[in-house]
């Protein structure tokens, strides 16, 4: 059986590597997640006055993107719609509950897309499917009738986004999980796309409960929500699927103040390598406040992962996993021509010759590559460490040592060129 190749798009996708997702509506405004009306059961009239006072004073795309750029993150997916139904963007007549007739008086996908073109990020549109405000019926009390006419307010909705943001990285759609038994006619709106943006991605998140399965033959890669990539077996496969694990900082992805459960960014950095590992991107979410500003912590957490990122970069984005490789732990290796790169974790901290923390050994072994090493160093400091090879049973070795006083740089990545 073989492997299909990826469409050229996707193959750039999946260079992307590193993305930021970013869930910011008015429901941002009430600090209790972006499930906020549905979960809280408030009534339609009022969950819209929080429209009144949706100014986006404070939300900056150019200093979003730029934050983007400075972290090594290479696309943004930005919520243009969530299930509230409210949009960020002009939906041109469809109706008013959107961000031109708000306070903010703004098309904020435009500037969105403008910032992202201008820091060389590619934007990407999330748009849910369902909805819990269109002719103030949710998706799931619609009958069959009504369903298919709000499968045409979808339908347009989406080709607006299509025609006027100029070209885009992807759609990224979420909610068909709502109604699993529903025809939500697929194909009919992915041609449309496709009509429009030839080499847009097409995502649609699977849901809490299929992870990693897909079905439509218009979609491009698989999603891993809130959990850990695993490795894809593409044999036999009909298309190449690239994959893509999103994550929440914590618990929610829309603004939630008494969520104090937060990841570190060890944690962020060791999920977006093993995400890189897997073959998949890594979607970090982040949730603006009412008005639009990154809270501070999101921010702080970017930046301690862009200045890992900035010294392990050239491993993360054009590598690619080997097969039939054996590995210790969690480490692995990647390949890009002749270089390879090995995520070595767990490595512990020492300081005056005491281990002061972490538990696994130094001594890291792996087995089955085939080209002979040349050299073989840190990307974080360029030292060159010592290593032994042996090319017929494809065995390599080396002593990681130990993390130096005054670093601790979660995943080391060492380098190893090939002849
Ligand atoms: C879910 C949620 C949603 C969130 C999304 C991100 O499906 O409904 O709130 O936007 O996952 O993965």
């Amino acid at each position: 059986m073989t492997i299909p190749k990826p469409l050229p798009y996707v193959a750039e996708f999946e260079k992307l590597g590193f993305g930021l997702f970013m869930h910011w509506g008015l429901y941002s405004q009430l600090g209790i997640g972006e499930w906020a009306q549905y979960t809280h059961e408030i009534d339609q009239s009022e969950y819209r006055k929080l429209m009144q006072s949706f100014t986006a004073c404070n939300f900056d795309a150019m200093a979003i993107a730029r934050m983007a750029k400075e972290t090594g993150i290479k696309y943004i997916t930005l919520t243009t719609r969530h299930h509230e139904g409210f949009s960020l963007y002009d939906t041109c007549g469809l109706n008013d509950f959107d961000a031109p007739h708000s306070p903010a008086n703004r098309d904020l996908v435009r500037e969105f897309v403008d910032a992202c073109n201008f820091y060389g990020i590619k934007p990407f549109f999330y748009h849910t499917t369902l909805d819990w405000s269109w002719h103030g019926k949710k998706t799931n009390d619609l009958d069959d009738k009504e369903f298919s006419e709000y499968l045409d307010y979808l339908y347009k909705s989406v080709e607006i986004l299509c025609k006027n943001y100029g070209k885009i990285g992807g759609f990224w759609f979420d909610g068909n999980w709502s109604r699993p038994d529903s025809d939500w006619q697929e194909d009919r709106l992915y041609s449309m796309i496709k009509s429009y943006q030839a080499d847009a991605m097409i995502i649609n998140n699977t849901g809490l409960f299929a992870l990693g399965k897909t079905g439509n033959p218009y979609i491009d890669s698989v999603t891993y929500e809130n959990n850990a990539a695993e490795p894809i077996n593409r044999q036999g496969m009909s298309k190449y699927l690239a994959a893509e694990v999103c994550k929440t900082m914590n618990n929610h992805w829309g603004k939630a103040d008494n969520d104090f459960d937060y990841m570190s960014p060890r944690n962020v950095i060791e999920q977006l390598c093993h995400s890189r590992g897997c073959e998949a991107n890594y979607l970090l979410n982040i949730g603006p406040d009412a008005q639009g500003a990154i809270p501070n912590y999101e921010k702080a957490v970017l930046e301690i992962v862009g200045r890992w990122v900035k010294l392990n970069g050239e491993a993360i984005y054009e590598t690619k996993p080997l097969a039939n490789m054996k590995y210790q732990g969690r480490d692995f290796l990647l390949k890009n021509g002749k270089n390879y790169y090995y995520f070595a974790f767990d490595l512990q901290l020492a300081a005056n010759e005491h281990v002061v923390g972490g538990k696994a050994n130094s001594l890291r072994m792996f087995t089955g590559l085939e080209d002979k090493i040349l050299s073989a160093k840190w990307l974080d400091n360029g030292a060159e460490i010592k290593f032994t090879q042996n090319c017929e049973n494809k065995t390599f070795a080396f002593d990681a040592g130990v993390f130096e006083s005054g670093t601790q740089y979660c995943v080391r990545v060492l380098k190893l060129t090939a002849e």
